[in-house]
């Protein structure tokens, strides 16, 4: 079994928690509690082969900001959320890929960019196309893009999916 370490980062209130504990155990929290920090393990199958995603999911205030040079070290995939009902949430993307890319010296870098909360929102295209534009200027990254709700469940079993083939390709 293949396990990939992978970190959820984005400010505080986008829905990491939310999407984990989806992935999880297919269950919305509405109510929001923010963390410290948490980890997830989640089991799942791709093209017949079991992985492992290993979830650390932590504090989207900038306080603990400190923390993320560890975290971005010792993972394989690093996953930011953004809030599609809150384009204020796309502005720290740029500054997580920078950061990542002087952690690692610059050896492409794996992200995927989560839109989360599109039941927000009637028109989602705008937003991945901002997405995209982010992550096209970023070198040396390699970024992939998911729109997703974690409130009606809407596209977060592929997350497992882009997740373990992005890890492939790194
Ligand atoms: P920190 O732990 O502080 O970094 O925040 P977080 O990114 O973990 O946010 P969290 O998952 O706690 O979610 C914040 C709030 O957003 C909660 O009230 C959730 O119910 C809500 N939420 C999460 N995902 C969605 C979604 O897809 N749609 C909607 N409408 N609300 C969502
Ligand atoms: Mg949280």
């Amino acid at each position: 079994t293949d396990e990939i370490q992978t970190v959820l980062l984005g400010d505080g209130g986008v829905g990491k928690s939310t999407i984990s504990n989806r992935l999880v155990s297919n269950i919305f929290i509405e109510e929001y509690d923010p963390t410290i920090e948490d980890s997830y393990r989640i089991c799942c199958e791709v093209n017949d082969e079991v992985y492992i995603i290993d979830m650390l999911d932590v504090a989207g205030q900038s306080e603990y900001s400190v923390m993320r040079d560890s975290y971005m070290r010792r993972c394989e995939v690093i996953i930011i959320v953004a809030d599609a009902g809150n384009e204020n949430t796309f502005d720290e993307i740029k500054v997580f890929i920078e950061q990542a890319q002087r952690i690692k010296d610059n050896i492409c870098v794996p992200f995927l960019l989560i839109l989360n909360k599109i039941d927000l929102v009637d028109n989602v295209d705008p937003l991945m196309e901002k997405l995209r534009k982010i992550g096209e200027n970023s070198e040396s990254a390699f970024v992939e893009y998911i729109a997703v709700s974690a409130k009606s469940g809407f596209n977060i079993r592929s997350i497992t999916e882009k997740v373990v083939s992005i890890a492939m390709i790194a």
